[in-house]
């Protein structure tokens, strides 16, 4: 196995909080090993157009409590095309790069996968997502923050909703899965939680808002994953309203707030573990595999798995926010 002088860090797709953690853990734990570290900017973008910066120690200092990513991300198109990926490697070998850190969810473990086969260069993964959709992890970075900041969110529509006797729809991210609503949803006492993984029966929804009010609520809180079958909140809001035109009903999409802001403690501390141990991997002979931790201890899953074994979603939390709800 030849030997690693030099890594490549790089976040990619969509940005989460906790990932200038990870950075920061990468970047250090690769100096203590006397390896050096070059940065790559906006995600495989970067790496197509050889946008690499070599890190110190110092780079990183200050960082652990910002939302974003320093080395800023990008989504590439050009990297799904042989084209690009071969202009990436030869900017590795240019830079003399032996190895990769790639912190990104699906989209970037499924071109690092591709790639690590192409050219057989060690690439570990870290996941950096809101939306913990990946398998391999029981969270992924910037998953916790962003629920943090629905639940702040929820508690003040919840103020407004009661105070004027509303029914309000809220959407919030996690693409084609449900976590951050289930989560979230449990955490605001939702009324209602839809989730992509379940189907959505509007007539049922509409008979059972309508049983509640009849009993004694008179506001609530409806969560909506963006990836619901029935819709956005603006869809199962208007279908519900057809059905129940005497509510008052509201929609509030929290969108790309999810993403940004200041790293919770957990985000902070599942950061640095898995950076520190995605370098510690990388000098182990670890390759192709993304790092992450399964009921507290590290866990390495190949990429193809991470992506395509879909983490399921606990479907009796579902049931026990309804019995809570009500
Ligand atoms: O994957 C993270 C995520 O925030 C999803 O929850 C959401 O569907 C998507 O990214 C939005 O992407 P963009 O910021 O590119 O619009």
């Amino acid at each position: 196995m030849p030997r690693i002088n030099r890594i490549g860090v790089l976040t990619s797709g969509g940005d989460s909080s906790g990932m200038n953690a990870a950075i920061r853990a990468v970047v250090r734990t690769a100096i203590f090993h006397n390896l050096e570290v070059f940065g790559i900017c906006r995600g495989y973008e970067g790496l197509i157009d050889g946008q690499f910066e070599q890190m110190f120690s110092n780079s990183v200092s200050n960082i652990i409590q910002r939302g974003g990513t320093i080395l800023k991300t990008a989504r590439s198109k050009r990297f799904m095309d042989r084209e690009g990926r071969d202009l990436a490697y030869s900017n590795l070998r240019k830079f003399n790069i032996d190895a990769m850190v790639a912190i990104g969810g699906n989209g970037t473990f499924t071109g690092a996968g591709i790639f690590n086969e192409e050219n057989d260069f060690p690439i570990i993964g870290l996941p950096g997502t809101i939306d913990n959709d990946l398998y391999g992890t029981d969270a992924t970075i910037g998953y916790d923050t962003a629920i943090n900041t629905v639940v702040e969110a929820c508690d003040k529509i919840r103020d407004t909703a009661n105070s004027h006797e509303r029914l309000f729809f809220i959407e919030v991210m996690g693409r084609d899965a449900g976590f951050i609503a289930l989560r979230s949803g449990i955490a605001v006492g939702a009324e209602f939680i839809l989730v992509p993984e379940t189907t959505t029966y509007i007539d049922n929804l509409a008979r059972l808002l309508k049983h509640d009010w009849r009993r004694n609520k008179t506001s609530g809180l409806v969560i909506v994953a963006e990836g619901d079958d029935a819709g956005g909140a603006y869809e199962v809001a208007k279908k519900v309203k057809e059905k129940l035109p005497e509510m008052d009903t509201r929609v509030t999409v929290l969108g790309h707030i999810q993403r940004g802001g200041s790293p919770s403690a957990y985000d902070r501390v599942l950061a640095s573990t898995l950076g520190y141990a995605a370098v510690n991997a990388l000098l182990d002979g670890q390759r192709g595999v993304m790092v992450g931790i399964i009921e507290n201890k590290l866990a390495f899953t190949p990429f193809e798995k991470a992506i395509k074994h879909h983490k399921d979603i606990n479907l009796q939390l579902l049931e026990m926010s309804r019995i809570l709800a009500l």
